[in-house]
C-alpha cells in the first residue's frame, strides 16, 4: 500500500490541557456560495509557563493574511501545512491575532464546515468542522465568546443567523446587508453555527417558569411552512419537561431551529440555533408516519436538552463524548417515556440496543464508551457512546433512585457550569448526591463488550431457600456494578417475591425463601426492564418461559419473555432440522394474549414477529435463507391459526382518525400488525385489503405499511402499489426517501433494484438521506446484502468508493455495515475482505474510511 503520511492516532493518555486559548473572537463572513471570505480576530492568551509556538487548526482553507496586534507578519515567522498554521514566536502571553482566509461552500460535499444545501449556506462543526471554516484552536476545551458579523446579498440571503442574540441589522452602501450576532455564553468551536438563505420564518413562543418570554423560530425552505406545528409542540413540551423534571430553564430569549435538506446526522445542538435534518422537523399527518412523529419529539427533545447537558456544561475532550451524549440520550428517553408510554418506549429502546449496540460491542468496531483512541472522531458517534452510554446513566439512576439522581444532576450542573469536564466529574457529582462512592461504576466507561451474565440455581436445604448465583463471566480487569431488578413467581404465575439487587463485582446471590414447606421452584424474571445492559442466560424451561410471557406484570419483561420463547423455537428447529413443537407454545401464548385487553401499541409490539436481523443476532446464527424459511413458516402458521382473530382485530381498528393521540397511534399499529399476518394467509385472500388500505389511507402510517408488506411478500400487487405510491408523492422528497427504502429493505436479490433506483431522477448521491434510504437500507437487508454470490458486498463496496470522495463520514458509516461479514457462512468473509482491501488501496482514501476499513479487515 502506498500511503503518504498516516493519519495521527489520538490517545487518551496523550491528552493535555490547552496552553494557548482564545477567550474571545470576532468573526466576519463575506458570504458567497463560491467564495466566502472569513476573518477571525482572536484575543489570544497563554496559560503555560514559558511561551511555546502557537498552532491553529485549518483544513482546506485558502490563506489570505495574518496580523499580530494589527501588524502584518512576515512569512518567515509562520508555517502553513495541510492541517494548520504554526506561529513560531508569539509576541507575548496576551495579544490580538487577526487571520483571514477564503473557502468555497458550494464545492464542500463533506457537509462539514460551511456548505451549501439547497438555497442556503449552513455549518456543521461538531466535532472538528470549524477548522474547515477558519484557522482556530479547534478543540472543546478552548471556549470563547463569539461576536459574529455576517455580510451578504439580501437577494440570496434575506435571512442570516448565528448563535445568541441578534444585535444589529443594516444595509450597506453596495446593496449588501450586514447582520451582527452575539452569544453571551462562552462556548467551544463545535457549537458555533451560521445559516444564511432565502428561508421562511415561522414563529411561536414559550413562557418560562420564571415568566420570561422566549421567542421560538423554525426556519424552513419555501413551501414547508405548513409542516412545523408538531415540531413547535414538541419543543414546548421539551422546555416544560426540563423545567418540571430538573428545574432547568432556557437561558436566552430566542431559540431557533433550521430544517436542512442535506445533513449527515439527525440534528445538532448549536447554542440557540439548532440545525436539523429536515426529516426530523417537517411533518404532517399525510406525509409522516407515527414513527417519524415520535422521532421528531425525541430529537427535538434531545437537542434542546443539550442546552444544559452539553452546552452549559461541555466536554474537555472528545474521548468524553458520552458525557454529553449518553446523558442526553437518557434524558430524551425519559422525556419520551413521560410523553408517551413508558413500557412501550422501553421496549423500543431495548430492541434498538440489542439490534445495534450489542453487535457493535461484539464486533470489530467494539470500543469502551470512553474510547482509548481514535483517528477520526466522526467514527465515534456510535451506538456504544450514545445508547450504551445512556444505559449506564440509567443504571446510575436505578442505583440512586430518580429523586437522588435529579439532585446529582443539579450538583453537576451548578458545579461545572461554563466548564469543559469529563465523565469523572459527572460520576463524582452523583456520588456526592448519593452520599457514598459507587463502587466499580467507572469501569463501565473503560470496559468494552456486552457483559455476559451466567445465572445458576440450586436449593439450600438447610435454609430452605432457592439460591440463584449471578455471575459476570469476564470481570477482569474491569469488575462492574449491576442493578438486577427481579421478580419471582410460582407455577401458577402468582408473584411471590420482588426486589432490586445491587451487585458489586463478579458474583451475587439472590435467595428466595420458600413459603413454609412449599418447595416448588420459583420462576424468576431477571434484569426486568433490562435494568443493566447485559446479556444473561437464566435456566428456564419452555413452560416457565410461557408463564413469564403471559403473567409477568412488568410489560417489558413479559414482552421479552415472549421473544425468548420465539428464539427458543427457532433454535430448536435449527438443531433438530425440523420445526419444533415449541410453536404450539407460541400459539397458545398468542391465544392467551388475544383475550387480554393490553394497551394497543403494546399489543402491536407483542404481536410483531422478530426480524431476520434480530433473530440472527440473538442466536448468533447467520444462515439467512434458512432463517427466512423458518420465520415464514412460523408467521404462516400464526396467520392460519388466528385468521379470525386478525380479521376481527383489523375490523375493530379499521377506522382511525389521523391525529397523534395514543389511541389512534395504537389503532394504526394494531391494524397494520393484523394486516401483516393476514397477508401471510396461504390463500392470499387479503392482498386486496392491503391495496385498499394503501389507496384510502388518511395517514402515512396506514399508507406505507401495506406497501412494505406487499414488497416483502413479492406480491403480484407489488408493482402497482409502488407506482401508485410514487405518483402520489413524487413531489415530496422526504416521502420519497421512505419509498426508496421500502423497495430494498426486505426480500432477496434487491441489488438489481438498487441499480435501477439509483438511476431514478429523484435519487441523489450527494444527499445523505437518499444514500441512507437506498444503500444503507439495502445493506441492512440481510437476505440481499449477504447474498451468497457476494453481489451485495460488491455493490456496496463500489458505492463506498464513490462516496469516499464525496462524503467521507457517510462512506465510513456505510462501511461499518460490513462488520457482520466475518460471521457469515461460506465464501462471504473472504469476498468481503477482498472488497475492503480494494477500498483500502484507493489513492485518496479518507481518514474516516481508512480507520474503519482497517479495523474490519482485521476481523476477516
Ligand atoms: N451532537 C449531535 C447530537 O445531538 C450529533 C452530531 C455529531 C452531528 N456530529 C454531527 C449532527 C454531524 C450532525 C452532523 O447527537
Ligand atoms: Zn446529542
Amino acid at each position: 500500500m502506498t500511503s503518504s503520511s498516516p493519519s495521527p492516532v489520538h490517545t487518551i493518555e496523550d491528552y493535555s490541557p490547552c496552553l494557548w486559548v482564545t477567550p474571545k473572537v470576532h468573526l466576519r463572513f463575506e458570504l458567497d456560495p463560491h467564495l466566502t471570505v472569513v476573518r477571525a480576530e482572536y484575543e489570544v492568551s497563554f496559560l503555560g509557563d514559558t511561551l511555546s509556538p502557537l498552532f491553529l487548526n485549518g483544513e482546506n482553507l485558502e490563506f489570505l493574511s495574518l496580523r499580530l496586534n494589527g501588524t502584518v507578519v512576515d512569512p518567515s515567522e509562520f508555517e502553513i501545512t495541510p492541517s494548520g498554521i504554526t506561529i513560531f514566536n508569539p509576541p507575548s502571553r496576551e495579544f490580538q491575532l487577526t487571520i483571514e482566509n477564503r473557502i468555497c461552500p458550494s464545492e464542500n460535499t463533506s457537509l462539514e464546515g460551511l456548505y451549501q444545501s439547497g438555497s442556503m449556506l449552513c455549518t456543521q462543526n461538531e466535532p472538528e468542522g470549524f477548522r474547515k471554516i477558519v484557522y482556530s484552536i479547534d478543540r472543546p476545551d478552548n471556549m470563547m465568546r463569539f461576536f459574529v458579523t455576517l455580510a451578504g446579498d439580501p437577494k440570496y440571503f434575506p435571512v442570516m443567523l448565528s448563535n445568541g442574540n441578534l444585535i444589529k441589522e443594516f444595509g450597506l452602501s453596495d446593496g449588501k446587508k450586514e447582520v451582527i450576532w452575539e452569544d453571551p455564553f462562552p462556548k467551544p468551536t463545535y457549537l458555533f453555527a451560521l445559516v444564511a438563505g432565502d428561508l421562511v420564518e415561522t414563529n411561536d413562543h414559550f413562557t418560562t417558569k420564571s415568566g420570561r418570554r422566549v421567542e421560538l423560530k423554525i426556519f424552513v425552505e419555501k413551501g414547508n411552512e405548513e409542516k412545523v406545528s408538531f415540531a413547535f409542540d414538541s419543543l414546548k413540551k421539551a422546555m416544560k419537561w426540563d423545567e418540571d423534571t430538573f428545574g432547568l430553564e432556557y437561558d436566552l430569549d430566542l431559540f431557533m431551529i433550521v430544517a436542512v435538506e442535506d445533513f449527515n446526522m439527525g440534528a445538532m445542538e448549536n447554542k440557540g440555533l439548532n440545525l436539523f435534518n429536515a426529516k426530523l422537523v417537517l411533518a404532517d399527518k399525510k406525509s409522516a408516519t407515527d414513527e417519524t412523529f415520535e422521532s421528531i419529539l425525541a430529537v427535538i427533545g434531545h437537542e434542546y436538552f443539550h442546552n444544559w447537558t452539553g452546552n452549559r456544561v461541555t466536554l474537555r475532550n472528545w474521548f468524553n463524548l458520552t458525557l454529553k451524549e449518553g446523558l442526553t440520550v437518557f434524558r430524551d428517553q425519559w422525556f419520551t417515556e413521560d410523553m408517551t408510554d413508558p413500557s412501550v418506549k422501553r421496549i423500543k429502546d431495548i430492541l434498538f440496543l440489542k439490534e445495534h449496540q450489542f453487535p457493535e460491542d461484539q464486533g470489530p468496531m467494539a470500543h469502551p464508551i470512553v474510547p482509548k483512541s481514535y483517528t477520526e472522531m466522526n467514527n465515534f458517534y456510535t451506538v456504544t457512546v450514545y445508547e450504551k452510554g445512556a444505559e449506564v446513566i440509567r443504571l446510575v439512576s436505578e442505583i440512586l433512585g430518580r429523586e437522588t439522581f435529579k439532585k446529582g444532576l443539579e450538583l453537576y450542573l451548578n458545579h461545572y457550569d461554563g466548564m469543559g469536564v469529563t465523565f469523572e466529574e459527572f460520576v463524582s457529582s452523583m456520588e456526592e448526591a448519593y452520599g457514598k462512592p459507587i463502587l466499580y461504576l467507572r469501569n463501565w466507561y473503560h470496559r468494552s463488550g456486552t457483559p455476559m451474565i451466567d445465572i445458576k440455581k440450586h436449593f439450600d436445604p438447610k435454609e430452605k431457600e432457592w439460591v440463584f448465583t449471578i455471575q459476570d463471566t469476564k470481570p477482569d480487569p474491569y469488575p462492574l456494578i449491576f442493578v438486577n431488578s427481579y421478580a419471582a413467581f410460582d407455577a401458577k404465575g402468582n408473584l411471590i417475591a420482588e426486589g432490586k439487587r445491587i451487585q458489586e463485582g463478579a458474583v451475587d446471590e439472590i435467595r428466595l425463601k420458600t413459603k413454609d414447606g412449599n418447595l416448588s421452584e420459583p420462576i424468576v424474571s431477571f434484569f426486568r426492564g433490562l435494568s443493566s445492559p447485559v446479556l444473561f442466560d437464566a435456566p428456564m424451561t419452555k413452560e416457565e418461559m410461557r408463564i413469564l410471557a403471559e403473567q409477568e406484570p412488568d410489560g417489558v419483561s413479559r414482552f421479552f419473555s415472549f421473544q425468548n420463547l420465539i428464539f427458543l423455537w427457532i433454535n430448536e428447529s435449527i438443531r433438530k432440522g425440523t420445526s419444533s413443537d415449541t410453536l404450539s407454545d407460541i400459539l397458545e401464548t398468542l391465544r392467551f394474549s388475544f383475550q387480554k385487553n393490553w394497551d394497543k401499541t403494546y399489543f402491536s409490539f407483542y404481536l410483531l414477529f422478530p426480524s431476520l436481523t434480530q433473530i440472527s443476532e440473538h442466536l448468533q446464527f447467520y444462515d439467512f435463507p434458512k432463517l427466512e424459511t423458518l420465520r415464514k413458516f412460523a408467521i404462516t402458521e400464526i396467520s392460519k391459526t388466528f385468521t379470525k382473530e386478525f380479521q376481527i382485530l383489523y375490523e375493530e381498528n379499521r377506522k382511525t382518525i389521523p391525529v397523534q393521540t395514543k389511541e389512534e397511534i395504537g389503532k394504526r399499529r394494531l391494524k397494520n400488525a393484523a394486516l401483516y399476518y393476514l397477508l401471510y394467509d396461504p390463500s392470499r385472500n387479503f392482498e386486496r385489503l392491503a391495496v385498499t388500505q394503501q389507496r384510502e389511507a388518511k395517514h402515512m402510517s396506514e399508507e406505507i405499511a401495506p406497501l412494505r408488506y406487499l414488497i416483502e411478500l413479492d406480491s403480484k400487487e407489488k408493482d402497482s402499489a409502488v407506482t401508485h405510491f410514487y405518483d402520489r408523492w413524487k413531489e415530496d422528497s422526504l416521502v420519497l426517501d421512505v419509498w426508496f427504502a421500502a423497495q430494498v429493505a426486505t426480500g432477496r436479490n434487491r441489488a438489481n433494484d438498487v441499480i435501477t433506483l439509483e438511476q431514478h431522477k429523484k435519487f441523489n448521491k450527494k444527499n445523505p438521506n437518499k444514500v441512507r434510504s437506498l444503500y444503507f437500507s439495502f445493506a441492512r437487508n440481510p437476505l440481499s446484502f449477504h447474498d451468497v454470490t457476494g453481489s451485495g458486498y460488491k455493490l456496496i463496496a463500489d458505492r463506498i468508493k464513490e462516496l469516499n470522495g464525496l462524503n467521507p463520514q457517510i462512506a465510513a458509516g456505510l462501511t461499518k455495515l460490513f462488520s457482520s461479514a466475518s460471521k457469515q457462512e461460506g465464501e462471504l468473509p473472504k469476498i468481503a475482505k477482498r472488497e475492503l482491501e480494494e477500498i483500502q488501496n484507493l489513492p485518496n482514501l479518507s481518514k474516516d474510511l481508512g480507520e474503519v476499513v482497517e479495523k474490519i479487515i482485521k476481523s476477516l
